[in-house]
């Protein structure tokens, strides 16, 4: 089958956040870029983000890039690498007020200034009280943030290719990347894209769990497509489950209405998280608050008649505030939990969110992998951004509004390295390798004649539960090593599933098989990482790990401060240091995290 090609100095696969910013730098800098994605950019992901975008502008109250520094290491439970960290708190002043010069429509303060809110975690002063921090749009922060991306992109004349889905990496014997193969979703044509550049900004994988706020676009395709190719996946044991998705439903419920006031109360109204964290209280980071809210059901003080969720309160706020700050939250708690929070409050439970590992990079949005014996050399023409990524500004641990953050920083930072080597070096295009299409075309094949094989609807939801039941919240070591066992029987299951013959008639049946190929590996790795690091740090926390006075918090500094590598080819692992060193100022060495 013949493939067309076209030819483009970058391509860019995601439309959220991430490749819409860092599409800007390409596009101005005047190089022809296209950006791929699967469904019309501002319907991304990032549209789905709520309580804001961190910076430490100070509108409110006094506030400090270093202070924001401190709070992200903390949060990350001393898993981040601090260079890193650094780089984005130092930064997040600027890609702000760029983003406010493009027209996004922040909430002011009487002075003009932009508004910001407390969220959990963020503090003054090393950890002394919450700060206000998080600059908002009402609670439709990514909303408002994708169309600004967007409408600079259309000035800036970027090439968009929607419902599209990339499909596989492209590589050269030298493993330099040169584009990705892609399916046009309407036609099913397949073309290849070949870049001098190529950025992947694919979101997140929450659709790996059965209960996740991510939408059904979630699909891990960037990591499946590295991980394909061979690049390995970075800390992918740590997932974050936020503590607030409407019990039944998933549904996020912003961190953002903690910041303004509410209040998480058990079965006997008690505010249970001044047991759990006195000083930050409902505004500790987002793992201490999960895991205090399923001890709490798991205790027996749940709520309803399977005392399965706790609420969240805000009764005591005046209607003016919920309606001028939540609006958005108002309707979700009518729509999908039948709750008017002005009147009673929301029932809520941890809900997976984040993932805090991806496809490793560094801090100017370079791909690394190992290579000759050092851990970390970039790989030519491939750079990431946002969700999929991992720089890893978040550890093991991240905290809210810095996800925001983190797209606009690292996506602004892979287009402006993308720029430079594409004007230093890189100036040709190399030629594309035949078999990088065969193998695409090959798999596309074995999917639409594969017989006999699995239901591929079945098999997602079969990964699904296992990942719910063997790798949640809280992990435990007998349900880690069975769900590596369990993981892998799926693993063989996709690998021979087929499109149901009565899904045919829907014309997303081959992008849900080809989405599976990608779930699987991120799966696979987080199983298998999970399952291999025999500590609690952060959102990765094990009953055979406990708090001891040798061990706060479950930690094993001594041995575990290090970033698990997953490779697919033989399901293997290896480990990297964590950059302890700062750009400029002095670590901050490791302690018991308290709030
Ligand atoms: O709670 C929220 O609004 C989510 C924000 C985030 O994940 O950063």
């Amino acid at each position: 089958m013949a493939v067309a090609v076209r030819k483009f100095d970058a391509v860019i696969v995601g439309a959220g956040g991430a490749g819409l910013r860092a599409a800007i730098q390409l596009s101005e800098a005047g190089l022809r870029t296209a950006v791929i994605s699967k469904v019309f950019p501002t319907r991304s992901h990032t549209v789905a983000a709520q309580g804001g975008v961190a910076a430490s502008l100070g509108n409110s109250e006094e506030d400090h890039w270093h202070w924001h520094m401190y709070d992200t290491v903390k949060g990350s439970d001393w898993l981040g690498d601090q260079d890193a960290i650094e780089f984005m708190c130092r930064k997040a002043n600027e890609v702000v007020i760029e983003l406010e010069h493009y027209g996004m429509p922040f909430d002011r303060l009487d002075n003009g200034r932009i508004y910001q809110r407390p969220f959990g975690g963020h503090m003054s002063n090393f950890g002394e009280k919450p700060v206000a921090r998080s600059c908002a749009a009402a609670d439709r922060t990514g909303h408002a943030m994708l169309h600004a991306l967007y409408q600079r992109n259309i000035k800036a004349n970027t090439h968009f290719f929607t419902e599209w889905m990339a499909l596989d990496l492209i590589r050269d014997e030298d493993g330099d990347v040169l584009g990705v193969t892609a399916l046009e979703m309407e036609t099913g044509e397949v073309v290849a894209f070949h870049a001098r550049a190529t950025i992947f900004a694919t979101g997140g994988a929450g659709r790996i769990y059965h209960s996740s706020t991510n939408a059904f676009i979630n699909t891990g395709d960037g990591l499946g497509m590295a991980a394909r190719a061979g690049i390995p996946l970075e800390d992918m044991e740590f997932w974050q489950f936020h503590p607030t998705g409407v019990a039944g439903a998933g549904v996020l419920i912003t961190e953002g209405v903690r910041g303004e006031g509410g209040i998480l109360r058990n079965a006997q109204g008690e505010r249970f998280m001044e047991r759990y964290a006195p000083n930050a209280k409902d505004l500790a980071s987002r793992d201490v608050v999960s895991r205090a809210m399923v001890t709490e059901i798991n205790e027996g003080r749940g709520c309803g008649p399977n005392k399965d969720f706790v609420l969240l309160d805000i009764t005591h706020l005046k209607p003016e505030t919920i309606m001028k700050r939540l609006p958005g939250i108002h309707e979700i708690s009518l729509r999908f939990a039948g709750v008017d929070p002005i009147r009673a409050p929301i029932p809520v439970v941890p809900t997976c969110h984040f993932q805090m590992g991806g496809i490793p990079i560094n801090y100017r949005g370079q791909v690394v992998a190992p290579k000759s014996g050092s851990p970390e050399v970039p790989v030519p023409g491939f750079y990431a951004a946002g969700e999929c990524s991992c720089s890893s500004v978040h550890g093991a641990n991240r905290l809210g509004t810095n996800s925001l953050l983190e797209l606009l920083v690292f996506g602004k930072s892979a287009g402006e390295t993308a720029v430079n080597d594409l004007r230093m070096g890189r100036r040709e295009h190399k030629p594309l390798p035949k078999e990088a299409i065969d193998r695409t075309l090959a798999r596309l094949s074995r999917l639409e004649n594969q017989k006999d094989g699995a239901d591929v609807h079945e098999t997602r939801l079969a990964m699904q539960r296992v990942m719910q039941k063997h790798a949640g919240v809280f992990r435990f070591k007998d349900l880690l090593e069975e769900g590596v066992t369990e993981i892998m029987k799926v693993a063989d299951q996709v690998k021979m599933a087929q499109i149901n013959d009565k899904s045919r008639v829907f014309n997303t049946a081959r992008i849900e098989a080809l989405e599976l190929d990608n779930l699987i590996e991120v799966a696979k790795a987080t199983m298998v990482s999970a399952e291999a690091r025999k500590e609690s740090r952060g959102a990765h926390v094990r009953d055979d790990a406990p708090d001891t006075p040798e061990h706060p918090d479950g930690r094993d500094d001594d041995n575990w401060i290090k970033h698990t590598l997953w490779y697919s080819e033989g399901n293997r692992l290896d480990y990297k240091p964590v950059h302890l060193d700062p750009l400029t100022v002095e670590s901050f060495p490791p302690k018991k995290r308290s709030y």
